[in-house]
């Protein structure tokens, strides 16, 4: 259906002048010219069925006619000459093949000469606005507000293309940026599958309290000393989770000459605490598979008094006892540790809630931080329940994802389709399995595999 429902009674008034951008409308009704305002849009009939030609309005004028003048305002009749100018700005079309409702910026026609103008507002600016931001009526559409162009128009925004690519909202100073965050937020937290993750630096969205909507805080001293975990909603983001390299730039000076020695022992050791840490709590499946950097907690004290005992280590010598390869090698390095862990400013990485050091805290961290209140729980299934095709159990798939951390996968697609025969298949099966298969190549270099009846 055609936005667009203007009858002619309602028109503005009627192109007098047509340049190369810009029209020239004539308004006759003095009340219609009052409510004009520059930068509102207009429509124009074009000489096209099925287009109306869009523009903006860029200057209003009223001037009184010649008579009126010299007869010094007395004469009654009504010879004023009241003047919009509208500048053309793209095309609205009813129809574009198969796509209804179709705006472009181009022009592919000018108005006529005593064409039809319309002022653009209520339904007709919502309806084109929606279409701007190719928003469907129905379904889930995100409301921003009102337009300031019309205070009945409602502004839409298209989440498609929203969450899915880089966005920017950009005003001055009290223009109502964090209001506009504010209730786009708001409108997402009713979204069932929609998961968004707002770094609040200021604490403005706090008093954001939408069901769908959880507030977490990076723990501070007193947390730490209060023992808060993420049940409190307290985040940690414990040292076990830094990788190598970063653990390393943290507590290895480069400058100092032991530097090399340092981060190789650094190396050593947190692969061992964490070995330690895997077989203490039993978990033999991931002993063969994990590296330094794999997220698998480590006893820090553990670490340090190894780091301790290697520092001072004696060994035997041919005369007695002598001072080990490392010998004094560590302290600098074992001092910088020291001081970081006693940092309450640095709680949040050292000192951890009563259970960071649990096997599954991670598990518990990813899915309060990204998981989405609906879909937790049901492993992606809807309503729960495994389709025709959906195998195996939720316990697996839980199973499948902590190994998926530590090893490598391949992956394999292949279509099992019995109802087609080797015999039977038609081209058009032909091209599309081949086309899929190219394009599944291309962007994964995995090589389709079909199945399919002899
Ligand atoms: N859509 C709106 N309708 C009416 N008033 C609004 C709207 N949006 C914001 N305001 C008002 O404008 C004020 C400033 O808005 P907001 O704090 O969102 O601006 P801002 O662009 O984030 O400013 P700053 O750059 O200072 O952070 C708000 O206190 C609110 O009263
Ligand atoms: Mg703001």
């Amino acid at each position: 259906m055609p936005i667009f429902n203007f009858r002619d009674e309602n028109a503005l008034g009627k192109v007098a002048s047509v340049g190369t951008t810009n029209v020239i409308v004539e308004v006759n009704n003095i009340t219609h010219l009052k409510r004009l305002q520059v930068n509102h849009l207009a429509v124009l009939q074009s000489s096209r069925p099925g287009q109306h030609l869009i523009g903006l309005i860029t200057q209003v004028t009223r001037k009184r006619g010649v008579e009126d003048l010299t007869n010094d305002g007395i004469n009654d009749q009504n010879s004023e000459l009241n003047l919009c100018r509208i500048s053309l700005i793209g095309t609205m079309l009813d129809r574009d093949g198969a796509n209804e409702n179709v705006f472009r910026r181009t022009l592919e026609s000018v108005p006529e000469i005593d064409a039809n103008c319309f002022s653009l507002e209520g339904e007709n600016l919502t309806g084109f606005m929606r279409t701007l931001s190719s928003v469907s009526a129905d379904g889930n559409a995100l409301t921003l507000g009102k337009y300031t162009l019309d205070e009945n128009a409602v502004a839409y925004l298209n989440g498609n293309k929203f969450f899915q690519r880089h966005a920017f909202i950009g005003g001055s100073t009290g223009s109502g940026k964090s209001w506009t965050t504010a209730k786009i937020i708001e409108q997402m937290s009713r979204l069932s599958t929609a998961n968004a993750i707002v770094f609040d630096l200021h604490g403005e969205y706090a008093p954001l309290t939408e069901p769908g909507i959880q507030h977490f805080k990076v723990a501070g001293p007193a947390d730490v000393e209060a023992k808060r975990t993420i049940s409190d909603n307290v985040l940690y983001l414990p040292y076990w989770l830094l990788s190598y390299e970063a653990l390393v730039s943290m507590f290895v000076d480069r400058s100092d000459q032991n530097a090399p020695n340092q981060a190789m022992i650094m190396a050593r050791e947190i692969n061992h605490a964490k070995r330690k840490y895997l077989e203490d709590s039993g978990q033999q499946d991931l002993l063969k598979h994990f590296t330094v950097d794999s997220p698998v907690p480590f006893d820090l004290h553990f670490l340090m008094e190894r780091l301790n005992s290697i520092n001072v280590e004696m060994i035997p010598g041919a005369r007695g006892e002598k001072q080990g390869d490392f010998f004094g090698k560590l302290a600098r390095m074992i001092s910088r540790l020291e001081n970081k862990i006693s940092d309450r400013r640095l709680g949040f990485i050292f000192s951890g809630g009563g259970d960071i050091l649990d096997f599954d805290w991670l598990e518990k961290f990813v899915s309060s931080v990204l998981g989405s209140t609906d879909e937790n729980g049901k492993a992606g299934m809807s309503q729960g329940k495994a389709s025709r095709i959906d195998k195996g159990k939720f316990e697996d798939l839980i199973n499948l994802a902590k190994i998926a951390r530590y090893a490598d996968f391949q992956l394999g697609i292949a279509i099992v389709q019995p109802a087609i025969s080797k015999a039977k298949m038609s081209d058009d099966q032909l091209t599309v399995i081949g086309a899929s298969a190219a394009y599944i190549d291309e962007i994964s270099g995995v090589k389709l595999r079909v199945i399919i009846n002899k």
